[in-house]
């Protein structure tokens, strides 16, 4: 059965010292408090990365992710960071498709699909993330632009590899603005979300995979989301960057 996960993307914000104690505060409450079985992933800045995966080495239910990579192997690109080298340092996950890099980065479908390529091949999985923007809702094309957005930048995959991804819905309109969607339409769009995967990859690849809700999820609503029945957790920016939040929205799932 798909796997509950909670990630916090911490997006450019922390310095080193902020965020080691943040890791190791986050760690502490959540294995106090936490009595199931979910899966804490902590999308740091890369610089930081190693460190993080340090503290969280030999601890089952913590992971860390990266929150890019190049979608080239390796070659003349200043400044930028390789899937390999994500891998080298013993982290499981890479976030692919943030709206901020789809927005700031322009980067468009099939850019994401040779990241997605390029992180499959270097033995991470993608977080890959997408969700419609608010003029898009407005106009009741919502459920078009997702389809469409894992169609161009997954459906190339067989069944094999796209178990190994881990997809998280994040209506542009509900990042980092407060406007969280309802449980209700976030769950309208999750199950319509699996059944599209069902369609493409089979009832059993769709039964197993894990879809993340992002955009304004806090400690007070984290709940009523993750109640939801294909709602299998969060991607969480603003509220991961304070320890007992995140820990609250991790350990809401122990009331569910
Ligand atoms: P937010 O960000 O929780 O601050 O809305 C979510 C995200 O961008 O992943």
């Amino acid at each position: 059965m798909r796997r509950k996960i909670v990630a916090g993307n911490w997006k450019m914000n922390k310095n080193y010292h902020e965020g080691m104690e943040l890791v190791a505060e986050a760690m502490h409450m959540i294995n106090d408090e936490l009595n199931t079985e979910v899966l804490t992933i902590f999308a740091s800045p890369f610089i930081h990365l190693a460190n993080v995966q340090k503290l969280i080495n030999g601890y089952s239910n913590f992971a860390t992710a990266a929150q890019n990579c190049h979608h080239e192997n390796s070659g003349a690109y200043t400044g930028e960071i390789a899937a390999s080298m994500i891998h080298s340092i013993g982290a499981s996950y890479v976030l692919i498709g943030h709206s901020e890099r789809r927005q700031y980065f322009k980067e468009d479908h099939a850019m994401l699909a040779k990241k997605v390529d390029v992180a499959l091949e270097n033995h991470l999985s993608p977080i890959f993330c997408f969700g419609e923007l608010k003029e898009e809702r407005e106009n009741a094309k919502h459920f078009e632009v997702v389809a469409n957005q894992l169609k161009e930048s997954l459906y190339h995959l067989d069944a094999t590899a796209f178990s190994k991804i881990i997809l998280a819905y994040e209506p542009v309109w509900a990042i980092g603005t407060g406007l969280t969607a309802s449980p209700e339409q976030a769950q309208e769009m999750h199950a319509f979300i699996r059944s599209n995967i069902e369609t493409q990859f089979g009832k059993e690849v769709a039964v197993n995979c894990s879809i993340l809700y992002g955009g304004s999820c806090n400690p007070q609503n984290a709940k009523t989301l993750f109640s939801q029945p294909d709602i299998d957790g969060g991607l969480i920016g603003g509220a991961s960057l304070k320890s007992r939040d995140f820990t609250t929205i991790v350990t809401s799932f122990n009331s569910i």
